[in-house]
């Protein structure tokens, strides 16, 4: 019995410092949960990688920017439905660049809503809910609809009504939602108001929209050479003055 004990010593010893030196070396291989540092809303549409288009046209109107400063120092958070590049490119030809430079930034400030959501948030939500063009045009609503049916939330803009679909990202501050078709508010595409019929004018460049059939990975973070792209981006310069404006305020 004793014997026994003594020869099983050095291994229990053996095995007790194999314990050991694992809990010791697996403690620092475990920091604390989450990616510290700012949010960056194009990294989280990068991760989601059908999102070219919509990264673009943040990125030139700057509202992408804008997003990740607000999310950094609200307290409300935001939340942001996303296009993705089959959605802009299922528009009719021409639809955002025939937009006035001023109509293009509010048309992505649609998407944006000044406010944290998760799904069960906008199951329950009184309508209609206030975005980053809220309050434009003297005081128009550019409002977003949301019903649900079980887990199902859809979102209605009086002119399209879609799926709100996977979450990108659901933590505070920023939810970011996929959207397969763009938010055409009531304001700019209703009736009486701009014509989605109307032909494109074949002479002009491609549409933003149609961009997204190029292969992705090469235009995603690569400044475009198209002269459509420059001739939208100082549009944009033009309206860009008045979107700080407006951010600013809502803050
Ligand atoms: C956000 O992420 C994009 C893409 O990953 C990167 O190009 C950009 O520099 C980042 N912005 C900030 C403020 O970190
Ligand atoms: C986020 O906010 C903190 C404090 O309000 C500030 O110090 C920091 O510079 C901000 N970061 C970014 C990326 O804006
Ligand atoms: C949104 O809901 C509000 C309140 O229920 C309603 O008055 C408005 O007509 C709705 N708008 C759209 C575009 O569905
Ligand atoms: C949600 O929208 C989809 C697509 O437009 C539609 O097929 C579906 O019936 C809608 N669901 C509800 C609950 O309204
Ligand atoms: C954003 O625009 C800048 C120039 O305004 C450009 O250098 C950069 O590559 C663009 N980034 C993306 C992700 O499109």
């Amino acid at each position: 019995m004793a014997t026994i004990h003594l020869t099983l010593a050095p291994l229990f010893l053996l095995l007790a410092a194999i314990f050991l030196s694992t809990v010791v070396t697996a403690q620092p291989a475990a920091p604390a949960p989450g990616p510290a540092g700012p949010v960056n809303i194009t990294a989280v549409l990068e991760k989601g990688g059908q999102f070219v288009t919509f990264i673009r046209l943040l990125n030139t109107t700057q509202i992408g920017n804008q997003i990740n400063i607000q999310v950094n120092s609200s307290t409300e958070g935001m939340t942001v439905f996303a296009p993705t590049d089959n959605a802009f490119q299922n528009l009719k030809p021409g639809t955002l660049n025939k937009l006035s430079p001023d109509d293009q930034v509010k048309l992505i400030l649609y998407h944006v809503s000044p406010k944290f959501y998760t799904l069960d948030d906008l199951l329950s939500v009184s309508n209609p809910v206030g975005t980053q063009a809220t309050g434009r045009d003297g005081g128009a609503v550019y409002g977003l609809n949301f019903t649900g049916q079980g887990n199902q939330v859809n979102v209605s803009t009086g002119v399209i009504e879609t799926r709100v679909s996977n979450a990108l990202r659901d933590e505070r501050p920023l939810a970011v939602y996929v959207v397969d078709m763009v938010l055409l508010p009531e304001e700019m595409f209703g009736k009486h108001k701009i014509s989605l019929v109307a032909p494109a004018p074949k002479s002009k460049s491609p549409a933003v929209s149609d961009d997204s059939s190029e292969d992705s990975s090469k235009k995603a973070g690569v400044p475009s050479e198209k002269s459509g792209s420059g001739e939208m981006k100082a549009g944009f310069g033009f309206g860009l003055g008045l979107v700080l404006l407006c951010l600013k305020f809502i803050v």
